[in-house]
């Protein structure tokens, strides 16, 4: 569970050109729910996924996650939730191109407490994502498709409850873009994991069990 009270987040602050990025968010998610979050460009979904998945901490208000008060945390034990709880998608994939398939997925194990047998664990994901074949395959000789497969496996590595996907289909052409949303509806529905998805896209946004809608860094409507 999710909970925000009360979140804001002003960038350059105390600059002339301080931006109010977020402005008295409250939110409330449940674990295992899969929704959209939709607005401008520059209306604060990026910001709002980055404090979500603790790559960047509020200027003011309290985050919970699962009863725990996050925004008190030192650097060190915000990493340690992030990687516990969090899987990042983003729009360009963010692969190292010069490395196989395997060696991608395996990055997030190097930040890790798990010991798990990385070998298969890595094959396993791959072949959920249909994408084992690749394994030994360089990202540059990928398709945009395939390489989003690749950043979902490495999002999945670490075992996230939480998904985090800012614009996944953003780079992809419609039809590839509903592959890759199947893929999440799948991850959600099978293993319940809790998928919020920023998407400029209303075909995406439907398909997900509710929209959080953003304008100038406010929550305007919340429709779940
Ligand atoms: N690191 C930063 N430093 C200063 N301002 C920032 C920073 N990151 C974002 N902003 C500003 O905060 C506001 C919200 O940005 P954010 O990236 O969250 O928007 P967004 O909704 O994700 O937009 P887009 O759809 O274009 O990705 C914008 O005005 C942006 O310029
Ligand atoms: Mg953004």
């Amino acid at each position: 569970m999710i909970e925000l009270k009360n979140i804001s987040k002003v960038y350059n602050k105390s600059k002339s050109n301080e931006v109010n990025a977020l402005q008295n968010i409250d939110l409330k998610i449940e674990a295992g729910s899969m929704l959209a979050i939709m607005g401008p460009s520059g209306s604060g979904k990026s910001t709002l996924l980055n404090i979500l998945g603790c790559l960047d901490v509020a200027s003011a208000g309290t985050y919970k996650l699962n009863g725990q008060e996050l925004q008190s945390l030192s650097r060190g034990k915000l990493a340690a939730v992030r990687n516990q709880h969090f899987g990042f998608v983003v729009q360009d994939f963010a692969l190292i191109e010069d490395y196989t398939v395997m060696k991608n997925v395996e990055i997030p194990l190097h930040y890790s407490k798990n010991k798990v047998n990385k070998k298969e664990k890595t094959l396993a994901l791959l072949d959920m994502l249909g994408m084992k074949e690749k394994a030994s395959e360089y990202v540059y000789n990928l398709s945009g498709g395939q390489r989003q497969r690749v950043a979902i496996a490495r999002a999945l590595i670490n075992n996230p409850d939480i998904i985090l996907a800012d614009e996944p289909t953003g780079a992809l052409d419609q039809k590839t873009g509903e592959q890759v949303l199947a893929i999440f509806k799948k991850i959600h529905k099978e293993q319940n994991k809790t998928v919020l998805i920023v998407t400029h896209d209303e075909k995406i946004a439907k398909q997900c069990e509710g929209i959080i809608n953003i304008v100038d860094g406010k929550i305007v409507k919340k429709s779940y």
